[in-house]
C-alpha cells in the first residue's frame, strides 16, 4: 500500500486551529448553560484513552459494530461500487475499516479523514504494511466542515464510511446537515456505510458512560487538562467530576464536567465562575432505532438501503445511497 503522508501538511495543530478552539472554548463558557465541543476529546492522550473506552466491557458499541461488520462484511461489500475509493470520516484507529477492506477487495483506494493529524500518521502506516492492494491517502481535517478530497482519487467512485455512531454527538438538526455535507464531498451515485447505536436499557447505556475502572471518567477530564496546556487556562481538574446521566426524553446520553465547589477559572484574560455542582457539558450521544435513523438520513438526502444489527439489537450498521442532486 502506497501512504501520501505528505499530504498530512494541514494540520490542525495550526495557529488558526488553535485560535478556533479559544473561540470555540470562550463562546462555550460563557454561555448561559457551559458546554464545549466534544471535538476537542481527540488530543493524543484524548484519542489513546478513546481507545481503552473501545476495550472496556460495558462499553458494547465497538465491539458490536466490528461483530456485525464481520458479520456481514461480504453483503455491505456487495454494495459497495466497483474501483471505489472508501473515505473514512473520523478514522482514528481505522481497526473497523479492516474488516469492511478485507471483504472488498474491488476497493482501490482509502481516505482516512481524521483531525488528529499525528494519531492519523500513525494508522495510516500501520494500514500500509497491512493491506497491499489499497493507495491510502490520508485527510488532516475537521470532517464536520467542508474538506477537498486527495485529487490521486478522481473520478473513482466513493464509499462513505461513518462507524462507531459517531452521528449521534451531532444534534439531530446538524447530523441532517452534515450528511447533507457528505453527499456533497462524496458526490453523485455515492454509498455511505453509518453505524447508528440503538436505543435500549437505560441501565446497559449508563454503564457504558460510567465504567467501572473510570476511564471514561479520564477521557470527559482531559478536555479541561487540554484547555490547561494549549490555551493557557488554569482549570483544576481535580475540581471536577464527571457526570454521565441518560435523557430518555431525547434518547440520549449527556456527559457532563460538574464543577466539585464554587471556583473562578481564567482563560484567556477572562474569569469563568462556577457555581458548586454547575456542569459543562461536553457531549450528547444520542441512540437511534432504526427508523429514527432512516428518518435522519432521509433529512440528510439519503436513500436507506439496507440495514444490518447484532442478534440483540444494541447496534446497527446502515447502507445509504445518495439521492440526486436537486
Ligand atoms: C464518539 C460516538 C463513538 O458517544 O459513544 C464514548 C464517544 N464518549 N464514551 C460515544 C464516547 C464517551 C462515542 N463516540
Amino acid at each position: 500500500m502506497n501512504v501520501h503522508i505528505r499530504q498530512l501538511a494541514t494540520s490542525l495543530a495550526s495557529a488558526d486551529g488553535l485560535e478556533l478552539f479559544a473561540a470555540d472554548a470562550i463562546a462555550g463558557l460563557a454561555a448561559e448553560r457551559k458546554r464545549l465541543p466534544p471535538k476537542y476529546f481527540y488530543d493524543r492522550a484524548g484519542s489513546e484513552l478513546f481507545e481503552e473506552i473501545t476495550r472496556l466491557d460495558e462499553y458494547y458499541p465497538t465491539r458490536t459494530e466490528a461483530r456485525i461488520l464481520a458479520d456481514n462484511a461480504g453483503a455491505i461489500a456487495a454494495l459497495v461500487p466497483a474501483d471505489s475509493a472508501l473515505v473514512e470520516f473520523g478514522a482514528g484507529a481505522a481497526t473497523k475499516v479492516r474488516i469492511l477492506l478485507a471483504a472488498a477487495a474491488h476497493v482501490s483506494a482509502y481516505v482516512p479523514v481524521d483531525i488528529s493529524a499525528e494519531f492519523l500518521a500513525g494508522e495510516a502506516a500501520r494500514l500500509d504494511h497491512d493491506i497491499a492492494r489499497v493507495a491510502v491517502h490520508p485527510v488532516a481535517a475537521d470532517f464536520t466542515r467542508p474538506f477537498v478530497l486527495p485529487a490521486a482519487i478522481r473520478g473513482k467512485p466513493r464509499a462513505g464510511f461513518f462507524p462507531g455512531s459517531t452521528i449521534g454527538n451531532f444534534e439531530p438538526h446538524d447530523a441532517a446537515a452534515f450528511l447533507r455535507q457528505a453527499a456533497q464531498v462524496l458526490g453523485k451515485g455515492a454509498v455511505f456505510i453509518v453505524g447508528a447505536d440503538l436505543d435500549k436499557d437505560a441501565a446497559v447505556l449508563r454503564a457504558a458512560y460510567n465504567d467501572a475502572s473510570g476511564v471514561t471518567a479520564r477521557f470527559n477530564l482531559n478536555l479541561l487538562t487540554r484547555i490547561n496546556r494549549e490555551l493557557g487556562a488554569d482549570f483544576d481538574v481535580d475540581a471536577f467530576e464527571h457526570v454521565a446521566c441518560y435523557n430518555r426524553m431525547r434518547a440520549r446520553i449527556e456527559m457532563h464536567l460538574a464543577s466539585r465547589k464554587r471556583q473562578n477559572v481564567k482563560l484567556r484574560g477572562l474569569t469563568f465562575s462556577f457555581r458548586a455542582g454547575e456542569t459543562i457539558h461536553t457531549e450528547n450521544s444520542y441512540k437511534f432505532t432504526i427508523d429514527s435513523f432512516r428518518a435522519l438520513a432521509r433529512e440528510g438526502g439519503w436513500t436507506p438501503r439496507a440495514v444490518f444489527c447484532d442478534a440483540e439489537n444494541l447496534f446497527s450498521v446502515h447502507v445509504l445511497v445518495a439521492d440526486a442532486p436537486r
